[in-house]
């Protein structure tokens, strides 16, 4: 595996690969879920390449950039094993100058929900990963339906630009009792990684009602946020089609289930695609 910070070593390291790139962008503190991205893209291609950058544009005033997780040493250790080609570590000064023209997000889907709770933050995320995508040249890109509106985004971004990439989807990784793996999983104290169980188990519970028939989302968000009582604060319950439009039914085949709430210090997110 070869380890490059700028851009120039990524480029001269990128001449000695042909064929099919996968690329995994990630924010660093590694967890199975982003393994789960790795395995994929690496089965699917010739190459691997992975990125770890904590994007400060993507962060908002007050947010936690400075306190972020991060875990360079076993990140590294963990890429290699994964049997990554080339792990890109870039500083900011090699990603940013200082007066850049910027992309935004589209008015409404990018500030409805994660846009309307941290508006901003997905113009900073839109522009890292254009950047990334544009580096690593990648064939397949990998991105986690945990973050769901991020990856519709992406994939609008992708399409808009006519940008030559696939984005893949790839499915949540939880752990055994439910959790979604997150990197901000680590703040959880005590009761509170019981507590945290209720995003996991809202979704199972309106599963199950849809399963049962009841397609209604009023009568389905009412139950949810029954059982996320037991989280600190509910921001949100939200019953949108895969473009984000919100529903009023059900639709099989067509519908995301996302929820976002405070337990302790972190604020967690998670959805169920249905
Ligand atoms: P980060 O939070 O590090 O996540 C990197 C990728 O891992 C994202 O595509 C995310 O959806 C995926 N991921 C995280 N937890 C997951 C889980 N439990 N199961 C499956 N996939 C999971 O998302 C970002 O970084 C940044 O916004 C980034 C795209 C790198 C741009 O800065």
């Amino acid at each position: 595996m070869i380890i490059v910070q700028t851009i120039e070593a990524l480029q001269e390291a990128k001449k000695a690969l042909s064929g099919s790139i996968g690329f995994v962008p990630t924010m660093g503190a590694l967890h199975k879920g982003h393994l789960s991205l790795i395995q994929q893209a690496k089965n699917e291609n010739d190459h691997l390449i992975v990125s770890i950058f904590v994007n400060p544009t993507q962060f908002l005033e007050g947010e936690d950039l400075d306190a972020y997780p991060r875990k360079e040493e076993a990140d590294i250790k963990i890429c290699k094993l994964a049997g990554v080609d080339i792990l890109f570590m870039p500083t900011i000064d090699a990603m940013y100058e200082k007066d850049e023209l910027s992309i935004g997000a589209p008015a409404i889907r990018g500030y409805i929900l994660e846009g309307e709770k941290r508006p901003g933050h997905f113009d900073g995320m839109l522009q890292v990963v254009m950047k990334l995508l544009n580096l690593s040249g990648a064939t397949n890109a990998y991105f986690g339906k945990k973050d769901a509106q991020q990856l519709a985004l992406i994939t609008q971004m992708v399409k808009n630009y006519f940008m030559d990439v696939n984005i893949i989807p790839c499915d949540i990784v939880r752990d055994e009792n439910g959790l979604a793996l997150s990197s901000r999983n680590v703040y959880l104290q005590g009761d509170e990684k019981t507590r945290a169980l209720s995003l996991a188990r809202s979704l199972k519970r309106a599963t199950k009602m849809v399963m049962a028939g009841e397609l209604n989302v009023e009568v389905i968000k009412k139950e949810m946020l029954i059982v996320l009582e037991e989280t600190d604060q509910v921001e949100y319950v939200a019953i949108v089609d895969r473009a984000f439009n919100e529903l009023d039914t059900v639709e099989i085949g067509n519908t995301i289930i996302l929820v976002a709430a405070w337990v302790g210090k972190p604020r967690l997110i998670d959805n169920l695609w249905i």
